[in-house]
């Protein structure tokens, strides 16, 4: 396995734009002025066993009180141990007491225009059904499932069963590959898999099931596949092992009382694609990452009661699991569930999902914000976007051109922009502006929330300077942290815990800025090193974006033999012609924004750039295109396999 390297690295860009929140917002929000931020992060920064041991009792159920915060054997860490909980209690049964029984949990919207709503209780009444499904299947605590579904409310009904009894969900996205589903299912030896028969993307039937079948043949821990009927399109079920969701959910009742499962229970494992090597399995577990989920959704989307809550990501990703269903429902939010495309039937539907929930807090990706404004501003006008009062970003970071666009578009100039810095091994958000308290700034993740201790190495492991890129890293652990890799305590170890001993490695660069604001610079893998300079990715693509005719930009280094390392830039475009005039044109706007290091050698266009199924640009396919390299690299995770040999073939 390769490990990362890591070390200071310059910084080109300066960004001194700076939005304070409104008087009004900030009035309303829980944490309401930087005042109450600081004191709040200096407490927990003073003992944070004792914040994280304080809220832990004020925010989830125990059965059994715990009286150990954490135990923390580096790189093991245990919170809240002899304590007993269950997060699936915390999301559903702790509101059913409370005057949101009767609210909204989850609005579901399909792609074809159908719609669900699930109050409290009608979820709860769901999910304790299901979990009594999975009991008469014979899963037991510690079992895993498999979740292959389309974004239906099934999805996160089928999560919150497993919750309930401790059997370990799996959620694998619903657009990956047979192969993909099979080797995930032998590693973590599923012995379930839950599926559909299909589901909607681009008007298109997605044949899931047919998938799984393919995937089965080759999983021989799997004893069943439950089915759910979304499509109507009568798949193939193979008497024994496939079983219908409806029939099924008929022969159970609803009487399930939480069990008590201790802190430490595995929740569930989600599979990431390392940048070298096989997906990991990530593993967390109940308590600390329910307690990490609540308090982070309630902090940064600074949640009020009567709000509609809108993430875009799929449950297949962490974002998913932590900001739409556990994050969100223990934390009694209504949060709103689409299943298909943003482009579907039209390039308005996002803005038009929005109109009709009144939505008021828009959480996406920057890729998807990107995509809109190549798509056009009159998409957006049509639609009255008047309930947003809070937008975030997350996944990768974003040009500070497409946050003033989502900014000023989008929000109308009055929501605060959250761009969330976190990771699936993190669990939860880890620094993101607290919107009613902290001004932004385009670009930057701002400052970590409160328990949440980072750290910035040069390659000695030693603190950079102030304003000094370098390896980002956390000197303390915080409830939400993986707990591992499903079944490889040594990759564990090596990976997060070996290159900077006794500190979590993110894998991301960082940079402080005067005011204590961090920059996430990209991976330190895709640093490029012209002539002994470190650049960051991030700072030279958002040059490139900043241009008005450039839709988006990844670059990467190829080697050069005078300066060890030429930039490489791939470049999509608005509109416009890709000529030697608009090339020259580029370099120079480069050279005025961030200055002559960073003036890309090379210029490729594009129509579309390699990106991960969550919509990441995958800069390491692009370096091997650049350095003219077969790629033998694992693409399993590529949105599109096609993408690679049409960047090729677009090529001069
Ligand atoms: C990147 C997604 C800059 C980063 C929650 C991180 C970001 C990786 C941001 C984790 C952000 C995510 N700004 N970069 N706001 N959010 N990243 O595991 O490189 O899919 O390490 O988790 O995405 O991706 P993952």
């Amino acid at each position: 396995m390769r490990l990362m390297s890591g070390g200071q690295i310059d910084t080109v860009m300066q960004e001194d734009r700076l939005f304070p929140p409104s008087a009004e917002f900030s009035g309303a929000s829980v944490i309401g002025s930087m005042a109450v931020y600081e004191a709040l992060y200096a407490e927990a920064k003073a003992n944070p066993e004792k914040f994280w041991g304080d809220l832990a009792r004020e925010e989830l159920h125990w059965f059994k009180p715990f009286t150990k915060t954490l135990s923390w054997k580096s790189p093991n860490a245990e919170w809240f141990a002899d304590g007993t909980t269950n997060v699936s209690y915390n999301c559903l049964d702790a509101h059913l007491s409370t005057h949101r029984r009767n609210k909204a949990a989850i609005l579901w919207e399909g792609e074809p225009g159908d719609t669900r709503t699930l109050t409290y209780q009608q979820l709860h009444h769901e999910v304790c059904k299901f979990a009594n499904v999975l009991k008469s299947l014979g899963l037991e605590k510690g079992d895993v499932a498999t979740i292959y579904m389309p974004m239906v409310p099934e999805l996160a009904i089928a999560m919150l069963a497993c919750a309930r009894i401790g059997v370990v969900h799996s959620v694998v996205f619903g657009g990956f590959s047979a192969e993909a589903i099979a080797d995930r299912n032998n590693d973590a030896r599923a012995k379930l898999v839950i599926t559909a028969d299909g589901g909607w993307r681009r008007g298109k039937l997605l044949t899931l099931k047919a998938t799984v079948d393919e995937a089965l043949a080759k999983s021989p821990t799997v004893k069943h596949c439950v089915v759910y009927e979304r499509a109507g399109n009568k798949p193939a079920m193979t008497a024994g092992r496939d079983l219908w969701w409806h029939e099924q959910m008929a022969q159970v009742n609803a009487n399930c009382p939480a069990p008590e499962l201790e802190s430490e229970t595995s929740l569930f494992i989600l599979y990431t694609s390392g940048s070298t090597g096989k997906p990991k399995g990530i593993r967390h577990t109940a308590a600390g990452y329910n307690l990490y989920v609540k308090k982070t959704f309630q902090w940064v989307f600074d949640y009020r009661d009567n709000d509609i809550y809108w993430c875009t990501a799929d449950c297949g990703w962490i974002t998913g699991h932590s900001y739409i269903v556990y994050g969100p429902l223990s934390a009694g939010a209504t949060s709103l569930m689409y299943e298909g495309a943003p482009n579907w039937p039209a390039e308005d539907r996002f803005w038009e999902i929005i109109e009709k929930y009144r939505v008021n807090i828009l959480y996406t990706a920057p890729t998807a914000i990107r995509a809109f404004i190549k798509w056009g501003d009159h998409h957006v006008d049509k639609h009255d976007l008047s309930s947003l009062r809070l937008l975030g970003s997350v996944g990768e970071g974003i040009n500070p051109e497409a946050w003033m666009w989502y900014y000023n578009k989008i929000g109308g100039g009055r929501c605060p922009i959250v761009d969330t810095w976190w990771q699936t091994e993190t669990g939860g958000i880890m620094m993101s502006p607290l919107p009613g308290a902290i001004a932004t700034k385009p670009g930057s993740c701002t400052k970590p929330l409160p328990g949440i201790i980072p750290t910035i190495l040069d390659e000695n492991c030693q603190p950079v300077p102030q304003g000094q890129g370098g390896m980002l890293c956390m000197s303390h652990p915080w409830p939400g942290m993986l707990r591992g890799i499903w079944g490889d305590d040594e990759r564990y170890r090596l990976q997060y815990w070996s290159r900077v001993p006794g500190q979590y490695l993110t894998g991301d660069n960082a940079r402080q800025d005067k005011d204590g604001y961090y920059w996430i610079m990209g991976r330190i893998d895709d640093v490029i090193n012209v002539s002994g300079h470190r650049l960051s990715t991030i700072e030279v693509e958002s040059a490139l974006v900043s241009h008005p005719l450039v839709a988006e930009a990844a670059a990467v280094g190829r080697p050069d033999d005078l300066k060890g390392q030429a930039v490489a830039v791939f470049v999509t475009l608005k509109g416009g012609e890709a000529t030697e005039a608009l090339r020259a044109e580029l370099k120079a706007h480069v050279r005025k924004e961030i200055g002559a290091l960073a003036v890309p050698d090379e210029i490729r266009f594009t129509n579309t750039l390699p990106k991960t199924r969550s919509g990441k640009i995958m800069r390491r396919l692009l370096r091997d295109i650049a350095a003219g390299k077969e790629t033998l690299q694992d693409t399993s995770t590529l949105e599109d396999y096609t993408v690679l040999a049409k960047i090729r073939s677009d090529e001069e």
